[in-house]
């Protein structure tokens, strides 16, 4: 079991204007709750209790939102309303939440390299906040991983899922050392490749774990073009020094939400309203009539 994971939330969210202006993207809601509630969550019910969040400008309402809010509380008791007591919950969640800013923005490997003392020698999850992973977080691919890191005497462990070719410029891409079974040994790692360059079109999927030996790395690279240091790179240089790099490949079932963007970010809306136990199914006519009166596409 792994129990601490770091939580990198400082990017700026450019892609999601003006939605992301004065609030961060992992407070975005996908049907009732806010993104980064759902990573908690997932997080949480795979045995982490350790959560440091990396954030930056603009992002106190993540710390708000995880604390207790006494006077809500009392306004919700005084006037019976106990079902929405019930929405916190999640307050009371198993979870210990420490929060550090990176003020600078130069990119994901300087954001973990901020976890350094919060690791200590231990390993640790790295979850990004803005990547739901299954219908309503429930996966345990993190505990999976887990048990792949210990097993495979791994430095690193990586979640990765397949994507179209003509996506691979938005993701990390993986270069396979054999074939690519569920779980397989990575040669190569390549940041945001263009199709014909990619090794493949299995890209890094927002879940990593690693041992505290990713420090060095990240401490090695180099800025890229735009001065961020690149956690794809320090990963690549484990692969080079022949440490264990191992990827587990994500089901179906238990597929990457990726609210980076908006056709994303609409599409996993539509999935997880549809999927609402109380309005699902009020959603889904509504829904139907609407696509009724649409002129077809095209
Ligand atoms: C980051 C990583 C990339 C990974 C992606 C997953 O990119 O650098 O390797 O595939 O997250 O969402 P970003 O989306 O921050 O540009």
């Amino acid at each position: 079991m792994i129990e601490s994971a770091v939580v990198p939330v400082a990017g700026l969210g450019t892609r999601l204007l003006p939605a992301t202006k004065s609030q961060p993207k992992e407070m975005l809601p996908v049907a009732r709750k806010p993104i980064v509630q759902y990573v908690v969550e997932e997080l949480v019910s795979n045995g982490v209790r350790q959560i440091l969040f990396v954030t930056g400008r603009n992002k106190t309402s993540i710390e708000d939102h995880f604390d207790n809010d006494p006077e809500l509380f009392r306004a919700l008791a005084e006037a019976n309303k106990d079902d929405l007591i019930e929405e916190l919950d999640f307050e009371a969640m198993k979870a210990n939440f420490f929060y550090t800013r990176q003020r600078r923005q130069q990119g994901l490997g300087d954001a973990v390299l901020h976890a350094e003392s919060f690791a200590g020698e231990k390993p640790f999850v790295v979850a990004l906040g803005d990547s739901i992973l299954g219908l309503n977080a429930l996966s345990r691919a993190v505990a999976r991983m887990a048990d792949v890191f210990d097993s495979g005497r791994a430095s690193c462990v990586i979640a990765v899922e397949e994507v179209p070719p003509q996506e691979t410029r938005h993701y990390g891409i993986v270069q396979p050392a054999g074939t690519a079974a569920d779980v397989f040994r990575i040669a190569n790692l390549v940041e945001k490749p263009a199709p014909e360059s990619a090794p493949s079109n299995l890209a890094i999927a927002g879940r990593y774990i690693f041992s505290p030996v990713i420090f060095d790395m990240i401490r090695r690279v180099q800025p890229d073009r735009r001065g961020e240091i690149q956690l794809t790179d320090a990963i690549q240089f484990m692969c080079e020094e022949g440490r264990r790099v191992i990827a587990v490949k994500l089901p179906p079932a238990e597929k990457r939400y990726d609210i980076g963007n908006f056709p994303s970010y609409f599409e996993s809306f539509v999935e997880f309203a549809l999927a609402d136990p109380a309005y699902g199914e009020g959603f889904r006519r509504a829904l139907e009539r609407i696509l009724a009166k649409a002129p077809a596409a095209g």
